[in-house]
Formats: structure tokens, sequence, C-alpha cells
């Protein structure tokens, strides 16, 4: 049975997620993929570091999971791990780096460092941030390719929602001419709490009482995650360059409670609309809220779900509902790419 060994780099509501998810599904990959994957390091900013060459024991994680006390992965160190995070990822006895690091939409750092560096040492990346793919996409899919090794991030849009890997494999005889949505499922409860009567403030509080807001609020409330995931598509899917700052987002600060019963009472309903295409021979792409009517498939898209809508040569209008999604469906995006990642080395 071969033995995938991963370094988690962060550990927060997705990481744990990730970790709970790959004990769980543990006897199914060797069942199913032939593998047995261990973590062998995890790095966070402040709950410590640990490193073990023959892997953490899944049940002591789980326990300190579980557990009251304040999260410390020191207890788990076998190496007397000392040093930053590029030292962690050129120590950590692994193939694979899993990073689950906060979003920067203004420059990806210093999560795309530490995945040029992990890329340069020739271990295949994971990533749920979306800030080292809208910034290094190709650059980083360059690096793992000249060490023969891969570079995925499904769950940086939608989630666990297969979208690249869709791209990949059915949809790659086909040709994207544009998309719109509701990409930002954070926003999308946020509106409905609104509607139901809530501040914005109060919305934000609920929303990060549930781990579903990024780790800074205002990048869902002022369309910033909702504008990165727009160039990550643009980039990966349509060979475009964007940052977010060229999406030029409207977030949903200046929804106010006149404008939400005004909307319902004309039978619609606000929704962060996110779009990318072609028209007229240009590339054009926004996010900014719009009022939205039962006709528009966006209408029903409550709570926390998230919407695209792909608009292809062959396929005129194919969407993705994605319910009900939290750090554990992120952490199904990040298995669905490692078991990617383990087929690679047996194509
Ligand atoms: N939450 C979701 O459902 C979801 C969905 C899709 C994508 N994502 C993406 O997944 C990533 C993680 O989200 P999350 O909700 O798990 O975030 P989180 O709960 O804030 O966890 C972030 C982790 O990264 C660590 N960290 C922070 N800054 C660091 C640094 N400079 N160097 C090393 N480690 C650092 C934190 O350390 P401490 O433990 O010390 O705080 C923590 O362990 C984000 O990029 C987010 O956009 C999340």
């Amino acid at each position: 049975m071969k033995t995938i060994d991963l370094a988690l780099l962060g550990f927060g509501n997705v990481g744990k997620a990730f970790a709970r998810l790959l004990t769980a599904k543990k006897q199914e990959l060797q069942e199913h993929f032939g593998f047995n994957p261990r973590i062998t390091a995890i790095a966070t900013g402040s709950h410590g570091v640990c490193l073990d060459p023959s892997g953490v024991d899944d049940q002591y994680l789980l326990n300190l999971l579980d557990s009251e006390e304040p999260l410390e992965l020191s207890v788990l160190d076998k190496m007397a791990f000392k040093g930053d995070m590029f030292d962690f990822i050129r120590q950590a006895p692994a193939q694979v780096l899993v990073e689950t690091t906060p979003v920067n939409p203004r420059s990806g750092l210093p999560a795309l460092d530490y995945l040029r560096a992990a890329a340069i040492r020739g271990l295949h990346l994971i990533t749920a941030n979306k800030g080292p793919v809208v910034y290094g996409f190709r650059e980083l899919t360059e690096l793992t390719k000249e060490h023969g090794r891969l570079f995925r991030f499904e769950s940086t849009v939608m989630d666990g929602a297969p979208i690249f890997s869709l791209f990949r494999g059915p949809l790659a005889g086909a040709k994207l001419h544009g998309f719109y949505g509701i990409l930002n499922s954070c926003t999308n409860l946020l509106l409905d709490r609104m509607r139901g009567g809530e501040t914005l403030e109060q919305a934000v509080a609920y929303g990060v009482s549930i781990g579903i807001t990024e780790t800074d609020p205002s990048n869902d409330v002022d369309g910033w995650d909702a504008a990165i995931k727009v160039a990550v598509l643009s980039n990966v899917l349509m060979g475009q360059n964007l940052t977010p700052m060229d999406v030029k987002p409207t977030g949903i600060r200046g929804i106010t409670p006149e404008m939400i019963a005004s909307a319902e009472s004309q039978g619609k309903r606000w929704k962060l609309v996110c779009q990318g295409g072609w028209q007229d021979g240009h590339f054009h792409v926004s996010v900014k809220p719009e009022m939205v009517g039962p006709n528009s498939p966006l209408y029903t898209v409550d709570g926390t779900s998230s919407y695209v809508n792909f608009a292809l040569d062959v396929l005129p209008g194919l969407g993705i509902l994605e319910t009900d999604p939290s750090p554990n469906t992120t952490a199904f995006g990040l298995l669905a790419d490692l078991i990617d990642i383990v087929k690679s080395e047996t194509r």
C-alpha cells in the first residue's frame, strides 16, 4: 500500500475539517484508491507546529481537536522543530503540501511564497486559498510541472463542488464564453438574514459564529472574496490575467433595510451577482449587488448556497448549485485534489 505523507500549512476551520475527513475516509481511500494518507506535519500561526515522520496519531489529533483546551500542536512534535514557515516547508517529511492559510486578496502573500518554496522543493501543492491561485496560477503550475508534480485548488471556488476538475475532465472539449452566479455564499446568507430583519453587523456576527466568513469578514462584505473568485475563474478557465482589483467589486455594505423592503415589494431580492466573459470582443467582469426576480435562477439561491452558470459553445447554459457549504465541504475539495494527485502518479 502506497503511503502519501501530507504537510498541512494552516490548521483553522478548513485544515481541521480536512484532518477529520481524512480520518473518516482512511479505510475508503485505502480500499478504493490504494493509498494510505498520513499527516506528518502541521503548522499554524499561533497554535504551534509539529513534525512527525511516522505520521501523527489520528486519534490523538482528533482528541486534541475535541478537547476544550486551546490547541497546542507542539505536543505532537517529534523533530524538535525550530524555525519559520519556510523552515517548516523545507523540513516537513511530506510529498504534498496542503495550504489553508487566510486569503490576502491584494497580493496572495505570504501563501504564494509558501507555495513557491514547496514547489521548488518538489512537493505537490493543494490549496484552498484563492490568493496564490489568482496571483500565481501560471507560475505555480509551471514550477510544479518542472518537478513532475501538480498544483491543485478545487476548493477555492464553490468549496467542494467540482469546477476546475470538470473543465480538465468532462468539459475538456468545450469552449467557455462566460459565466455568472453567486460565488460568495457568505454575503448571500447575510442578505437573507437582513431580509429577515437583522442589521448587517448582526448578520456578520452570525456568519462568524458558524465559520462561514473569511478570516477578515470585510473581505466578504466588500466583495473582495467574490472578486477574487471571478478573477480566478477568468484566469484559470478563460486565459485572462486579472487581479481582484481589476474586477472593481461593489460589495453589500450599501444595501439598506429600505432597499431590501423595496425589492420585496417588487417581488425581487438583492443578490451579489458575479459575472465574467466575452462581449463584443472585450472581456468584461463585474461583482455588484443586483435585484433579481423569480425568473432568474439566482432568485432561489438562498442561505449559504452558491451557484454558477457557465455559457459554453456546446452547452449554452450549464448551472451548478451548491447547498449547505461548510469547512467540511471545502475539506472535500482538498480530498478530491489529493485523490487526483495520487491517481496522476499511476497514470
Ligand atoms: N472556511 C471555509 O469554508 C472556506 C471555504 C473555501 C475556501 N476557504 C479558504 O481556506 C483558507 C482557510 O480558511 P479557514 O476558514 O480555515 O481560515 P482560519 O480558520 O482563519 O485558519 C487559518 C489557519 O492559517 C494559520 N495562519 C494564519 N496566518 C498564517 C501565516 N502567516 N503563516 C502560517 N499560518 C498562518 C492560522 O493559524 P492560527 O491557528 O494560529 O490562527 C490558522 O491555523 C482561506 O484561504 C479561505 O479563503 C475557506
